[in-house]
């Protein structure tokens, strides 16, 4: 009796849900797969002898987040297009709906499903036999779940049952940490996400080289719906976030290793804690060692289960996470640019994105940068006015990563590691002269010491640099608009090796090259100056590919429409190693060197140095 009532409050709430996802979806690389239910048009069809059983009732008894839940399910009028639902909470209720919503009506189904897939999926005599099996993957996130099948397909839903609930037993265990590098250098923070508040428990992080260990506090964020900007995110895609939690690990060894779990300590004096994982500390500023970077953009997140994924949202996402996984002890240090999970709104993906890259993000710096994606918003601030951020307006990317900025609102910052310095724009608020932005990236450029740190690279969402891509290609810029007009004097001015960038899906690099024109005739081994920035477009690490114009420009050396990521080693001041690899394999496809000394650096070409004067 108790599910029927579930079932009627569902298929009467489901008639809502997704009218403002209709108006409000984002526009770009693509729909999100939940965006495609037409909840609004669904109806009330229980039908008593279908069912739907969901095993085991409990996860996670071993203490792991990830686990595979089987399900049995059945009904007398199946069709090929019957699909199954995971909500999370398990409980639909109206009373989370939000209040404003001019084109609905209460009661309202309050939430998408988290993740789908169509019943024959297993199963393919389904649509003869009326029976079926479904093995879906479940992550710990702070709730239990319940699971719907549907009748009608995608567009005209009907909801003939709905399974008992299941959870994991520890539903606010401390989950998927990812590391970060601090404001100096000797910092790294660990982020996590965990169901304790401030109220119910004490955060910390143990943490020590081997044999040591200390405790450091952390400090906890979250917040509610109304720090978002619109739909899907401030309606139906809303779910609660949890806590955020941010531990400080200062003054560190270079290149140490150490370990590390996290833990809350209950006002009951009983202790949580998560599993132990390692980093290595960063070099320091100028440190001659071994220093290997990989950067990419628009990984997206996909499904291991299948679910989600019937038009190819993010097809590479899982083939990058398991090359980076695969080579992670040849690792560093890892930069995502931008385009980070495509939650679009469904703020449940932001968590399922999280434990995809768990492995990478819990061992080495995982470093964002803020795109179209987490940021664009009508309204808001936002340099482009577009829905692209599903309602997120960058609340999620803000408080879900750290990143060193003085304002995480206002996503650029500058980390070192090493001999590298990075210079880390936000494509998504404004760049040109006189703006507070330019005013950093120029200080950025300006304030390293080549000796100390001759690789000097910037890196950005949307191209600023040079791109075939064939969307810009047709603005005729060849690149975002006003991007390399207002920056370029300061890349040649301040000698930046490379400019690297996402938001196009696919893989190119250009010669040396300044105001258009190559300086540099060499293709895969620079000596001496380069007298201009190479720039590269490393989107291709998940989203589904965008294409090249068919026009050939002379800047462009290398392109690859294909899903993959860049790799940077610095082998010591003078030597540096640049490789494209595809995700599929993770061989290198494109590769170069630059050799030289520092007098290479300080040596002028046009418009790098001041006017000389005569007077001595
Ligand atoms: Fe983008």
């Amino acid at each position: 009796m108790k599910e029927m009532k579930q079932v009627r409050l569902l298929a009467i709430l489901l008639v809502v849900v997704v009218a403002t996802l209709q108006v409000e979806k984002a526009s770009s690389h693509g729909d999100h797969p939940l965006s495609r239910i037409a909840i609004h048009r669904a109806t009330f069809a229980l039908d008593e002898p279908a069912y739907i059983q969901a095993s085991p009732s409990v996860l996670g008894l071993r203490g792991q987040n990830t686990e595979w839940v089987k399900l049995e399910f059945g009904t007398e009028n199946p069709n090929i297009d019957d699909w199954i639902g995971v909500f999370s909470p398990a409980n639909f209720s109206a009373s989370t709906c939000p209040e404003e919503n001019p084109r609905v009506f209460p009661p309202f189904l309050c939430s998408a499903p988290i993740k789908f897939q169509y019943a024959i999926y297993s199963t393919p005599d389904y649509k003869d036999t009326g029976k079926g099996f479904l093995k879906l993957q479940l992550i710990n996130q702070r709730s239990d779940f319940s699971f719907a099948l549907f009748s009608g397909g995608l567009l005209n839903p009907k909801v003939v049952a709905v399974s008992n609930h299941v959870a994991f037993a520890n539903p606010d265990a401390p989950v998927y940490p990812r590391i970060a590098q601090g404001k100096e250098w000797n910092e790294m923070t660990v982020t996590w996400t965990s169901g304790y508040g401030i109220n119910d428990a004490e955060p910390f992080v143990e943490w020590g080289p081997r044999g040591e260990t200390t405790r450091s506090p952390a400090v906890t964020l979250t917040f509610d719906r109304r720090s978002l900007c619109g739909a899907p995110a401030r309606t139906v895609g809303w779910r609660d976030p949890g806590f955020i939690h941010t531990s400080f690990l200062k003054e560190l060894w270079p290149n140490r290793q150490y370990t590390y779990k996290l833990g809350h300590r209950l006002f009951n004096g009983t202790y949580i804690w998560s599993q132990t994982h390692h980093f290595r500390a960063s070099p320091y500023p100028g440190q001659n060692s071994l220093q290997r970077v990989v950067i990419f953009g628009d990984m997206g997140k996909d499904e291991a289960d299948g679910s989600n994924e019937y038009n190819n949202f993010q097809p590479g996402s899982l083939n990058t996470t398991k090359q980076l996984i695969r080579d992670l002890k040849n690792i560093d240090i890892v930069f995502h640019i931008g385009d980070i999970c495509y939650a679009n709104g469904y703020l449940s993906q932001w968590d399922q994105f999280t434990a995809q890259i768990e492995p990478i993000a819990s061992t080495v710096p995982y470093m964002i940068a803020s795109g179209n994606h987490e940021r664009d918003w009508p309204g808001t601030g936002s340099f482009y006015e577009n829905m692209d951020s599903g309602g997120e307006c960058g609340v999620l990317a803000e408080n879900m990563f750290y990143v060193p900025t003085e304002n995480r609102a206002k996503f650029w910052y500058k980390t070192d590691y090493g001999m590298f310095r990075f210079c880390i724009a936000d494509t998504e608020h404004d760049w040109r002269e006189g703006t507070e932005q330019y005013k950093f990236i120029e200080h950025c450029l300006a304030s390293v010491d080549r000796q100390k740190q001759p690789w000097l690279i910037f890196l950005a969402h949307r191209v600023l640099g040079y791109s075939s891509d064939a969307s810009y290609a047709v603005e005729g810029s060849f690149a975002e608009p006003m991007g390399r007009e207002s920056l370029q004097k300061l890349w040649q001015k301040y000698k930046v090796d490379i400019g690297i960038y996402g938001h196009v899906h696919n893989y190119e690099r250009t010669c040396p090259v300044y105001q258009n024109i190559c300086t540099n005739e060499e293709k895969r081994h620079y000596k001496g100056s380069l007298n201009g920035t190479i720039h590269v477009a490393a989107g291709g690490a998940g989203a589904s590919l965008s294409p090249f114009t068919s026009l050939q420009t002379k800047w462009s050396v290398f392109k690859d429409l294909d899903h993959g990521f860049v790799k940077l080693t610095a082998f010591d001041h003078s030597n540096l190693l640049f490789e494209y690899k595809k995700s599929r394999d993770g061989q290198v496809y494109d590769s170069f060197r630059i050799s030289r000394d520092y007098r290479d650096i300080l040596a002028c070409t046009v418009d790098s140095c001041p006017s000389t004067t005569l007077a001595s």
